[in-house]
């Protein structure tokens, strides 16, 4: 079967041969059907992020999967079933975050990431998978079942911000994303349904595909070089929830002073090291006399991507359409790896969904 796999050093993904995999004992055999790019992806690639499994010196891509059971295998599964798979797997042996079903509570070295750290991803035509980390989804959601992955990531988040506002009464009204790429817009439209106003933060001059797709969600676009963060309060209103999806180190650090009192902010991305200088103090007390709360959030586990089921089945088609800009063949890979402003989502097509009867 053909996998898409980057070598370490290269650069660049490429397609490999691989064996089609067995599933063993607890195992499904699933056919994949389509599986997403995100940012990280580009990180792995790069380099600046996850590592290769044991002893090899590649690694299967992909962590955002849909796909269909080829072989139940013995499992409470079914041959047709369409499902999703969960990211993180057990390093070696069980061990508690596992066994309580919090992997994504797990520290480092304590979990492997399908495609990202120390584990082969699913960008292959075929993948196997522990039924306990497969979760199904309605077949009419199948096409776009690869977003239930990035949707259970703001699952997990926005459980977690709201579990530290859960000791008072807390009626937030208005959010601010903070990055306006697919992790970003998928989080604007699920915020939508929920606050009064929401705004989400870009650095890109109109016209832009993204800027429209905020708009048309009914949401404010904030022109970062026009308004940066600190700024926000004065421009527009000081937001009670702030979710940090851009990377960019100084972000979280201006967030504290941008949100609104008792406000919470979820810090989302993944950056590089990078030093600089802030008011430790100023924010420190910020943080203390508007009983401010910062949540770092990574990760999903099953129950997030239930959730994230259903959520997405919340989401508009014309939403979706307009998030989705490319589905490739296995052919026209590279392109769906294309990492510049014309493109939002893009997604890997492995094999077609024929409809049972
Ligand atoms: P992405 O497509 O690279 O999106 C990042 C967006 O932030 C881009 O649209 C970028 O704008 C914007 N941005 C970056 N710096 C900015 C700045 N200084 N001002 C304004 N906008 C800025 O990545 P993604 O897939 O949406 O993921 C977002 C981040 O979350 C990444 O760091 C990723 O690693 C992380 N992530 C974390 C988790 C988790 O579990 N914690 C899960 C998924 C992703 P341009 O496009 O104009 O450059
Ligand atoms: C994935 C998460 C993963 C995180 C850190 C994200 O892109 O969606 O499942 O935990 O990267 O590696
Ligand atoms: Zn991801």
């Amino acid at each position: 079967m053909q996998a898409i796999a980057v070598y370490e050093g290269a650069g660049e993904p490429e397609i490999i041969d691989l064996p089609q995999p067995e599933p063993d004992d607890g195992e499904a055999l699933v056919r994949t059907l389509r599986v997403g790019v995100d940012g990280t992806d580009h990180e792995v690639i790069s380099g600046g992020h996850g590592g290769f499994p044991a002893d090899t010196d590649h690694m299967v891509l992909g962590h955002e999967a849909v796909g269909v059971v080829e072989d139940a295998n013995g499992t409470d599964l079914s041959e047709g079933d369409i499902v999703v798979p969960t990211v993180r797997r057990r390093p070696n042996g069980d061990n508690a975050y596992f066994e309580r079903g919090e992997p994504d509570m797990a520290p480092d070295g304590e979990y492997l990431e399908r495609g990202i750290v120390g584990d082969h991803g699913f960008m292959a035509e075929y993948f196997t998978s522990p039924a306990e980390f497969l979760v199904t989804v309605p077949p009419e959601l199948a096409e776009y079942g690869f977003l239930v992955e990035p949707i259970s990531i703001t699952e997990k988040a926005v459980e977690h911000a709201d579990a530290s506002r859960s000791a008072f009464e807390w009626t937030p009204e208005s959010a601010l994303v903070l990055g306006n790429g697919s992790l970003g817009l998928i989080t604007l439209a699920m915020f939508e349904q929920r606050f009064d106003r929401t705004y989400c933060l870009g650095r890109r001059e109109r016209p832009d595909p993204t800027i429209d797709i905020i708009e048309s969600l009914g949401s404010t676009y904030v022109n970062s070089n026009e308004t940066p963060v600190p700024e926000i309060p004065d421009s527009y209103e000081a937001p009670d929830l702030i979710y940090e999806s851009t990377g960019y180190a100084k972000h979280p650090f201006e967030s504290i002073e941008a949100l609104a009192p008792n406000g919470v902010l979820a810090a989302l991305g993944i950056p590089g090291d990078w030093e600089f200088e802030i008011d430790g103090g100023k924010l420190h007390r910020e943080l203390v006399l508007h009983n401010k709360a910062i949540v770092g959030s990574v990760n999903s586990h099953v129950g997030h991507f239930e959730a994230a089921v259903d959520t997405l089945d919340s989401l508009s088609d014309a939403f979706l359409d307009d998030l989705v800009t490319g589905i490739y063949d296995l052919a026209d890979y590279e392109d769906a790896f294309v990492d510049d402003n014309s493109t939002i989502k893009n997604a890997i097509q492995f094999s077609e969904y024929e409809k049972r009867r």
